[in-house]
């Protein structure tokens, strides 16, 4: 008989001293999520009736992430006694009513996904075992705990690297820190664990040898593909396994029919969706819940934090968040999205323009040099190069509104609030500090004056003075 109940508790009470870090180690992000995160991500998909987060170091800041993010999981304080059975303990003494398979994870090992995690919590049912650790052969051992087998090739141990002696450590199985354990061994054989050890601390790997000593069957899953156990302790397997997986998640998309140019420099949070057909060109980072329809162009050298793009768009060279940029539009190459821009369809916001909180209508184009801020334009208008929306007055923000079908002039600044009427037109360089009619043609800069001779006057013997008198001579 297989016992189908499951709880998952994941361990998050450690320092992770090797961090060097203000932030706790759990919650340092890959993928647009914190370490701590992904494991929670994985249990959440195995159907499991309690899921408990054992939390202790830095607690106040992990519970806050827990409970924005992840409210499904218990939190669970650890006490002042330390180590991994200790955690394992406090953790199951809070479901005393539950009977069933208890799965074990670490805050710190987050490329365990639930399709390994499931096929784990088989082979436990399946081997109808007290306790089942998932291991795995590796080149580098140092820094794991080892597994011990007996004579039979049954695992009668694990050692810790700091208790092995050297025919100990020289063993390659390590103990990759996710176990499935019947809670009754649990609760049977954490009270009885003691402290006597290199760390003096009460150590979850202790439970094993306890389980055999009592003639209870221990078993073992050694997985083959050895990444899904690497853990992070510092910030080079941090970078490590965040590379590791970033490249499951660029090649989840290839599959899914995403072009991706370069996965090496292509980053795709784990929330972000991609429409088959999208392109990704080299150096892109798609972030957080950024939505791509199908068709659409990104990068190279592109950034997009939480961002809508719509199909068919194109988009180079620029860094934008939380932005709306509609069907078939043009991006950059270095424009600048903040916060609030939406683009309608067809619209272009091009080279070396700013934009932020404002709508621009469709087929509307801002394609040069340009700050629009806080600024409502219509559809089809054509903003000239270098416009400015002054929309700050020192100490509020104000709109500036521009209707349909408006085409402004070079180099005009529009000092907010200050609306231009649908069809208006302004001369090149107007200060635009009046509403302009629906219609209207503003011009705001005083006629200019040509002062004749004014250069072989005032600057005889330069080069300028000979051009201008060669230029009066060709022309006589
Ligand atoms: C642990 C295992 C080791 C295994 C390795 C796999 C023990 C004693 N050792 O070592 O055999 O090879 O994981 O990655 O279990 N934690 C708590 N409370 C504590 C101490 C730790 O919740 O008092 C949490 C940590 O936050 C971490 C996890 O338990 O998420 C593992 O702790 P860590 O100190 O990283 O153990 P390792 O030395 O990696
Ligand atoms: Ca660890």
């Amino acid at each position: 008989m297989t016992e189908n109940k499951l709880a998952i508790i994941v361990l998050a009470a450690g320092q992770g001293t090797r961090m060097k870090s203000r932030l706790p180690k759990v919650l340092h992000p890959i993928s647009g999520r914190p370490l701590v995160g992904h494991v929670l991500t994985a249990a959440s998909r195995l159907g499991a009736e309690h899921i408990e987060v054992v939390v202790r170091h830095d607690r106040d800041r992990v519970v806050d992430v827990l409970a924005k993010q992840y409210p499904d999981a218990t939190i669970v304080d650890q006490d002042d006694v330390p180590g991994t059975g200790r955690a394992v303990e406090v953790a199951i003494d809070a479901i005393p009513d539950f009977d069933g398979d208890v799965l074990v994870l670490s805050g710190d090992c987050p490329l365990a996904d639930a399709e390994t995690l499931a096929t784990f919590i088989a082979e436990h049912r399946a081997a109808d075992a007290a306790a089942t650790l998932m291991t795995a052969v590796v080149d580098e051992p140092a820094g794991y705990g080892r597994v011990i087998r007996d004579a039979e090739g049954d695992v009668d141990r694990i050692v810790e690297q700091k208790d092995a002696t050297a025919d100990e450590a020289a063993v390659a199985e390590i103990n990759a820190g996710m176990y499935v354990f019947r809670a009754s061994a649990l609760r049977e054989h954490l009270p009885t664990i003691g402290v006597d050890n290199a760390q003096g601390e009460k150590y979850l790997t202790d439970v094993p040898a306890l389980l055999r000593r009592a003639g209870q069957k221990v078993a073992a899953s050694v997985v083959k593909d050895v990444t899904v156990t690497f853990g992070v302790n510092d910030r080079a397997q941090l970078a490590e396994v965040g590379r590791l997986l970033n490249a499951r998640i660029v090649r989840r998309w290839q599959l899914e029919g995403v072009t991706i140019i370069d996965p090496a420099t292509t980053w795709i949070d784990d929330d972000a969706k991609l429409a088959p057909d999208v392109t990704l060109f080299p150096n892109t980072y798609i972030a957080g819940a950024t939505v791509v329809a199908a068709g659409a162009q990104i990068g190279p050298d592109t950034s997009l934090v939480d961002c809508e793009v719509g199909e068919d768009a194109v988009i180079r060279r620029t860094d934008a968040t939380l932005a709306v940029i509609g069907t078939k539009t043009n991006v950059g190459p270095f424009a600048y999205i903040r916060p609030g821009t939406v683009l309608a369809d067809g619209g272009k916001i091009g080279t070396f323009v700013e934009t932020k909180n404002s709508q621009i209508g469709a087929g509307s184009k801002v394609p040069h040099l340009s700050y629009i801020g806080d600024t409502t334009i219509g559809e089809r208008a054509n903003i000239g190069a270098g416009a400015i929306t002054a929309n700050y007055d020192d100490l509020v923000k104000h709109r500036t509104e521009i209707g349909d079908e408006v085409h402004t002039g070079s180099h005009n600044v529009f000092v907010a609030p200050v609306r231009i009427g649908d069809g208006a037109k302004t001369g090149a360089g107007a200060v635009v500090r009046k509403d302009i009619p629906a219609g209207a043609l503003a011009l705001s800069v005083a006629p200019q004056r040509n002062v004749e001779g004014w250069v072989e006057k005032n600057r005889a013997g330069t080069g300028a003075a000979e051009a201008a008198s060669r230029a009066g001579r060709a022309t006589e």
